[in-house]
């Protein structure tokens, strides 16, 4: 991105991050969710960091959380309420420990606190003579408004404790997602809009002036610190919390460090089991003098940590709209973005169904959009945002598309249904798919030219290319084509072919522009079929030779499902192409022609070798051709445009020594 266009870029995040803060923190309505939220600061924040005269002193990466609403009267923290730093891994939750150990050794020995973080609005209760007289909202962690009166209507709050002394709880105000979906009911009964999840609607209610309207949504309250005069190791505050007549989480405990793992994985499963949303747990020592000692580094402690599970959204760029063709010939729209994290996987593409669902969503090529993914399921992109939509972003015309990236196929589309689909259907695209994958210059296996492959797969032995592998001499001598000794043949034939060379693997694949010259590019640079199936667009358009169709197109054959299927039926087969070990050659750089025949070999045969050695074999001379090979029965017109082109010309002999 060029400054300028960064600039633009910058302005445009910091209108739609600030929108978003103001309507979230103030007028509590919610425009995305915060994932995607904090998916566009990290976007602003590099974009800063790679240009870092752009930062303002007003831009959102330069500031503190919390604006305290004018209406509630504010008061002063006994102590300041901490946030946490946050961890993503359990990497980072190791690298944390190890940091803390060097500063003290205690660390090394000292057990920890464990507990689900609760998604909800922190809130400090303070009791004088066993009275509740104040409760306060975290604000900016110094100075939060005064929630007294609606504290008092929460059941789960007690109003009077069993403690002459003065006694601060501080925890988490939720509303349980049953009571959430309950009141969404009887608003849809009610005709009335929906509230958009438990979180804001509990922030928004104890954010309401009159207390009667807090006493009619079911709000809980759950304990997590004591302040009190004696330092109480966490498992103990908890403890006297529960004796006080306080809610605590059902999952904490005290535990070891090797244990943290197991927890983090076993609620990351069961957290739709809790009765509140959680979006990750909370790590301390339990040694709360220890805590103490290892102090606060900005707003939050050393000793402690929030683990947050992987966002489900997450907003990144489409880059592209290439069509992919599935099994059965349907050609459907995908969506190739700027490779993003969400839900601990890297997603590159997404599925866009059909052309109505791109015009329905008014998704083009360049906008910034919205994706979800939630743990193993596919992801989807949830919505456009339009105000970052650049002046340059492209609409995407599907039936354009389609002839432009399949240019030889004939499509049509079925009545009632929303893609178009191959003509002949799946299994044509089957009986031409399997005559190239067996073809000379892919896995080169006898005995499957077309009218055998037409027998395979009409009797239905055969459904994809990896079912020629299952195939048995029983099954094939049934067939009418075939006798024992040919049936046999055939099954040893392809066994052989368990494990080809790369390029041929992947020209065998039949990807749509991948000739195969281009597979040998594709299998020189990415040496295993796994980093050409994970390479992103912008790293496909950087191989030498590849365009945008090339790359478009490969993209499209390793998002489409069925292709995904057929690769780990591949490998469970143990079907699978070696690996390019060799880097280069002694041929690499230099490019062959030849003309007439050889005596040695065939000219498939010497392509072969001249490939395997790094070099590039060519059918015509142009301007760069290392190499013309003169074979007997040679033409002369070719050496003449060689002798003018610069490029030497070699007999057999002299070939077969650069061999
Ligand atoms: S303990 C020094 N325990 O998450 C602060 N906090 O992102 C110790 N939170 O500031 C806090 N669930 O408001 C603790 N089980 C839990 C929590 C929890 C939610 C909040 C808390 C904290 C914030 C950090």
């Amino acid at each position: 991105m060029t400054k300028a266009e960064a600039r633009q870029r910058v302005g445009k995040l910091r209108e739609i991050i600030n929108d978003y803060r103001y309507r979230y923190h103030v007028l509590n309505e919610s425009t995305m969710s915060e994932a995607a939220a904090d998916s566009l600061k990290h976007e602003l924040s590099q974009l800063e960091e790679q240009y870092p005269e752009l930062i303002t002193p007003d831009s959102p990466t330069q500031r503190v959380a919390g604006e305290p609403l004018d209406a509630f009267e504010k008061a002063q923290h006994s102590t300041r309420m901490l946030s946490l730093n946050d961890v993503f891994s359990m990497e980072e939750v190791e690298a944390w420990l190890e940091r803390i150990t060097k500063l003290d050794s205690r660390v090394a020995e000292a057990e920890l606190f464990i507990d689900i973080k609760f998604d909800g609005l922190a809130c400090a209760l303070r009791y004088e003579n066993g009275q509740l007289v104040q409760a306060l909202t975290r604000g900016d962690g110094t100075t939060g408004e005064v929630v007294t009166l609606n504290a008092r209507t929460i059941e789960s709050i007690p109003i009077s404790i069993p403690a002459s002394e003065t006694v601060e709880v501080r925890g988490e105000i939720v509303m349980h997602t049953d009571d959430f979906e309950n009141l969404n009911k009887q608003r849809r009964e009610a005709g009335e809009p929906e509230f958009k999840n438990p979180r804001n609607l509990a922030a928004g209610t104890m954010r309401q002036l009159d207390p009667k309207l807090v006493a009619a949504r079911p709000l809980t309250f759950y304990g997590y610190e004591l302040i009190s005069d004696d330092t109480l190791a966490n498992d103990e505050q908890y403890k006297r919390m529960r004796q006080l007549g306080f809610r605590t989480s059902p999952a904490a405990q005290k535990l070891a460090k090797n244990d943290i793992e197991a927890f983090l994985e076993m609620w990351e499963k069961k957290r739709a089991e809790l009765p509140f949303n959680t979006d990750g747990a909370v790590i301390k020592l339990n040694d709360r003098s220890l805590m103490n000692d290892l102090g606060v580094v900005g707003k939050a402690p050393r000793g402690a940590a929030a683990f947050k599970y992987p966002a489900e959204e997450a907003t990144t760029v489409v880059k592209d709209i290439v069509i992919s063709l599935g099994r059965t010939g349907a050609a459907t729209p995908v969506a190739v973005f700027d490779p993003v994290h969400v839900a601990g996987t890297t997603v590159q593409h997404a599925s866009l169904h059909n052309a109505d669902e791109i015009d329905r969503k008014d998704i083009r090529i360049g906008d910034t959009v919205v994706i979800h993914k939630a743990g193993d399921i596919i992801p989807q992109v949830v919505r456009v945002l339009p105000e970052l939509r650049p002046d340059d972003s492209k609409r995407f015309y599907y039936e354009t598309a389609l002839k432009r990236q399949y240019p030889d196929l004939e499509f049509e589309r079925p009545e009632g249904e929303a893609v178009y689909r191959v003509k002949g259907g799946s299994s044509q695209m089957l009986k031409r798919g399997l005559q190239h994958y067996a073809s000379k210059g892919a896995l080169d296996i006898d005995g499957m030219g077309q009218k055998n492959v037409e027998a395979l797969v009409d009797a239905g032995l055969v459904g994809d290319f990896a079912d020629i592998y299952t195939l048995t001499t029983d099954q094939i001598e049934g067939l009418e084509r075939f006798a024992e000794v040919s049936a046999r043949k055939l099954v040893d034939a392809i066994a052989a072919k368990k494990n080809p060379p790369l390029n041929r693997f992947i020209y065998g694949l039949g990807i749509r522009h991948v000739g195969e010259q281009t597979a040998i590019d594709l299998a020189n640079t990415y040496k295993k079929l796994d980093n050409l199936g994970t390479a992103s667009y912008q790293d496909l358009k950087d191989v030498d030779g590849i365009g945008e169709i090339v790359a478009e197109s490969i993209l499209a054959w390793f998002t489409e499902d069925d292709n995904q299927t057929l690769l780990s039926k591949f490998r469970q087969l143990g079907v699978w192409p070696q690996d390019v070990k060799s880097i280069g050659g002694p041929l690499v750089g230099k490019s062959f022609v030849i003309t007439g025949s050889l005596e040695s070999m065939s000219r498939d045969e010497a392509a072969e070798k001249i490939r395997a050695l790094g070099g590039t074999f060519q059918t015509s001379v142009a301007k760069g051709t290392t190499y013309l090979v003169m074979g007997t029965k040679a033409g002369q017109s070719k050496a003449d445009k060689a002798r003018k082109l610069g490029t030497e010309v070699i007999d057999e002999r002299e070939f077969q020594g650069l061999l």
